[in-house]
């Protein structure tokens, strides 16, 4: 069984993804995370993430980054990740590496922008989880102000639309709802709720 998971920043997709695979005893990958890897190789290396070369070159050799490196978290990362996964030489060289993981694992959770478009569009269910800009702008921010990191909540909502913007308006793979996805909105739901929904939409299918 593939599931397929959706959403923009913050909309609280990945901890919603981690809860289905366990509950359904499936693997995970954290597809954000593979961007988020080849971003921190270029900064680490000293390269800009505009280059589209080295980028290209990052992501070939993305397994070489750890996928639970803390700093994989860091904005400065995230900011990286955001630019870098505008490249389609970047999205094709890491196509294949989330396909393999489906496909080698006999079934998996994968959440991220493009997995029921683009990815895995014939996985058996697709979720595409949102929530209100203000409320995913809250939760980041106060994520943030729990590592100790100095914000404001108007700073984390700019840059929370900048990367909608960002994801939703790149040529390659943009981030939109498949037509088969299931709509969940989370603005008003808290993690418990959420899962709960989530797996009846599974179970259903
Ligand atoms: O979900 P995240 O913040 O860890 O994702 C980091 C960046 O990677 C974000 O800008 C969106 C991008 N991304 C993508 O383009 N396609 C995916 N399947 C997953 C993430």
């Amino acid at each position: 069984m593939i599931i397929a998971v959706d959403g923009p920043v913050a909309a609280g997709k990945g901890t919603l993804a981690r809860r289905i695979a366990v509950h359904y005893r499936l693997e995970y990958l954290d597809t954000g995370a593979l961007y988020r890897a080849v971003g921190l190789k270029l900064l680490r290396d000293g390269h800009d993430p505009h280059d589209e070369e080295a980028a290209v070159n990052a992501a070939r050799h993305v397994g070489e980054v750890p996928l639970d490196d803390p700093a994989l978290r860091d904005e400065a990362t995230g900011e990286a990740a955001s630019i870098v996964a505008a490249n389609q030489g970047v999205r094709a060289a890491l196509l294949q590496y989330q396909r393999d993981f489906a496909k080698i694992k006999g079934g998996a959770v994968l959440d991220g922008r493009d997995i029921g478009t683009v990815v895995c569009p014939n996985a058996d269910v697709k979720l595409f989880v949102t929530a209100s800009a203000e409320v995913r702008a809250r939760r980041r921010f106060d994520e943030l102000v729990a590592k100790g990191v100095e914000t404001t909540f108007e700073a984390v909502l700019e840059d929370l639309h900048a990367r909608d913007t960002r994801d939703m308006g790149r040529g390659a793979a943009p981030l939109k709802k498949a037509d088969d996805a299931h709509l969940l909105d989370t603005s008003k739901l808290d993690i418990e709720a959420a899962v709960t929904a989530a797996c009846m939409i599974i179970d259903a299918a």
